[in-house]
């Protein structure tokens, strides 16, 4: 399906687009938080994937996807730290700013990173402004369920919408004894189910589910009015979101269960580098053609 007015191959060129859109919002135009709500009542789901870079974002904007979250995960995909403490504000920034840059559709979504909010609501509403006035982005994320109400309630009334994100939550990866399955028991679930209503009260849009059990999933998301979005929590969510980097088969090493790859970009960039090597060993590039 081509639509005329996106996405040109170059200025004024129809462009195909790769698949229809689907999800929040079922034209070209912006999706916007009211898509979120829409797509809930509808039972219509959500599509998201972290982006870092202008490239893959407009990429991702193209084929349709809903939302793109600039992730402090970058720390671990950008950055190259083992996890995702160490990066800062300046550090999300310059990126958030290449993926707002790119798209033309897509909802983006900037991370607030470890250390840039929990202190009060005063600090989360500083640092979320300066994503906001800095980078072009339409949203925040932040962590933590009942612990972080104040702080996404204050940012809410500031106007900024804020996406909350609960069961594991990276950030707190020592806190809670390492990559540890959330919601679990009776217990879990019930905490799990707090932390959710809190957020929900507080005005977030939306709640990421990292890590739980499906069942925990959907008793959240049958509770709430705002759409649950699952990085690891089942299918009973109303949306889906992923880390770009495991989902493409660009992390070399472990990637976590609940991750379905759809392609193998680490595998194809590394032959293409090796070939591109034995060529200009062997003088085969370059070619009479790619001379001036
Ligand atoms: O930073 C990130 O990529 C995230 C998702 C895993 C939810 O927070």
């Amino acid at each position: 399906m081509a639509f005329p007015d996106t996405g040109s191959a170059s200025p004024g060129e129809p462009r195909e687009v790769v698949a229809p859109y689907g999800g929040a919002s079922t034209s070209q135009k912006r999706v916007r938080i009211r898509h979120f709500q829409k797509a809930k009542q509808d039972g219509v789901k959500i599509v998201g994937l972290t982006s870092y870079d202008f490239l893959s974002a407009q990429i991702f904007d193209r084929a349709g996807i809903d939302f793109l979250l600039v992730g402090d995960s970058a720390g671990n995909t950008v950055f190259g730290y083992d996890t995702t403490l160490p990066v800062t504000v300046d550090e999300l920034i310059p990126l958030t700013r290449g993926v707002a840059r790119a798209v033309k559709r897509a909802l983006v979504v900037a991370d607030l990173p470890f250390g840039s909010y929990e202190v009060d609501a005063r600090e989360a509403l500083h640092t979320a402004i300066r994503f906001m006035k800095e980078t072009g982005a339409h949203a925040v994320k932040l962590e933590g369920g009942e612990r972080s109400a104040e702080q996404i309630r204050r940012v809410v009334e500031a106007g900024i919408p804020v996406m909350a994100h609960i069961g594991f939550t990276p950030q707190s990866e020592h806190g809670l004894g390492g990559h540890v399955i959330q919601g679990r028991g009776e217990r879990g679930a019930e905490q799990l189910l707090r932390d959710a209503r809190a957020v929900e009260e507080a005005g977030a849009f939306a709640v990421v589910l990292e890590m739980v059990p499906s069942e925990a999933a959907r008793a959240v998301t049958e509770a709430l009015s705002i759409p649950t979005l699952s990085v690891g929590a089942g299918p009973h969510c109303d949306g889906q979101l992923l880390v770009w980097s495991d989902w493409a088969g660009m992390t070399t090493g472990r990637i976590p269960k609940f991750v379905k790859q759809y392609a193998q970009l680490a595998a194809t960039l590394e032959q293409a580098a090796v070939a591109f090597r034995e060529d200009v060993a062997s003088g085969a590039y370059p070619a009479p053609e790619h001379e001036y």
